[in-house]
């Protein structure tokens, strides 16, 4: 009885995160506000076929305020989970005005912030904008693990004090800056988890057609997984798109992005690992050269997906 309960208990404590990926504005740079986030909140909560509850965020930072991202208060009125992220790329006074609002967003909203945040990432991609491929890719200006390593020390001691103390901190970059070890390995060392952005889609080096796909992404994840540690590997952002270029086999379509949803996000679910895919909406109020949103457009964001998300 008490094993059963036990078991019970762990089963409980493994429910993963499943969620999506927001950014702080829409796709024509309009800053998102907190109805915003909440009506995305909700239409991810309330979609057809599968319920996500969790939303991994890129800064704390509100554009036309400065203050606290008004991503956190819609959070708090959804019961929506939080991967916090704190952007790490435009240099330490930057940084310092993250971690300001980090500590703002406890002091103004308490435990109804905090019990909601299972992560925070410091940094998103920023090693991999330094990398060959990142610069080929005109990805933009990065950060070093270096500065991300001492990045991390400072939100470490930024919530020594307060309530977010013992909430895992981490960093998020593609699996291949994971695996290039030689530059990684000190930033491996610093963070409590990996988050991981494999997109097969864009591997075009490899035979990456979406019959492939799933094999591709699983040997992404197990050769990070292999690097980590022992440390918790989170997959902060993958998806197939519904449109946009082929990329050597891999094509765009809502037939194979259902395909891959169901090869790569349902095996993530069964297996409860963290998982914010990308993404819920990327094409309100323009559509980008690459659509990957799975509600398509509107406002509030369709709960009837382009295609079938249960699992
Ligand atoms: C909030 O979400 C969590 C996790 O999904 C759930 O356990 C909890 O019951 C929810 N709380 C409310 C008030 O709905
Ligand atoms: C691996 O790291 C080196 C720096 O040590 C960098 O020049 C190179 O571009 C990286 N390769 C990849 C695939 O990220």
């Amino acid at each position: 009885m008490r094993f059963t309960s036990l078991v019970a208990l762990a089963a409980t404590a493994f429910a993963a995160e499943q969620g999506f990926n927001y950014g702080a504005t829409f796709s024509d740079g309009t800053i998102k506000k907190q109805a915003d986030f909440e009506r995305e909140f909700n239409s991810a909560k309330n979609m057809a076929g599968h319920s996500f509850t969790s939303a991994r965020l890129y800064t704390m930072i509100q554009g036309d305020t400065g203050g606290v991202i008004e991503a956190i208060p819609a959070a708090i009125s959804t019961n929506t989970s939080l991967l916090l992220g704190l952007w790490a790329s435009a240099g330490q006074q930057t940084f310092n005005n993250e971690v300001t609002q980090l500590g703002q967003a406890v002091a103004q909203y308490g435990s109804a912030f905090t019990d909601l945040v299972v992560g925070i990432s410091v940094g998103s991609e920023d090693v991999y904008r330094t990398t060959d491929i990142g610069i080929a890719s005109n990805a933009g200006t990065g950060a070093s693990p270096d500065a991300l390593i001492e990045y991390v020390a400072q939100v470490r001691l930024a919530v020594h004090d307060n309530s977010l103390f013992g909430k895992p901190i981490g960093h998020v970059d593609t699996y291949n800056v994971w695996t290039n070890t030689s530059y990684t390995q000190g930033l491996i060392y610093a963070v409590d988890f990996l988050g991981v952005d494999a997109y097969p889609y864009y591997e075009n080096t490899k035979s990456n057609s979406i019959d492939n796909a799933q094999s591709i992404f699983f040997a992404d994840l197990d050769a990070v997984t292999a690097v980590a540690a022992g440390k918790p590997v989170w997959i902060t952002e993958t998806g197939w798109p519904i449109s946009g270029p082929t990329e050597n086999q891999a094509v765009a379509s809502v037939q194979n992005a259902e395909t891959y949803y169901k090869d790569v996000a349902c095996s993530l679910f069964s297996e409860n690992v963290n998982t914010w895919w990308f993404t819920l909406q990327d094409q309100q109020p323009v559509a980008p050269a690459v659509i990957f949103g799975l509600a398509g457009a509107g406002t509030p964001p369709p709960t009837t997906p382009l295609y079938d998300v249960s699992c």
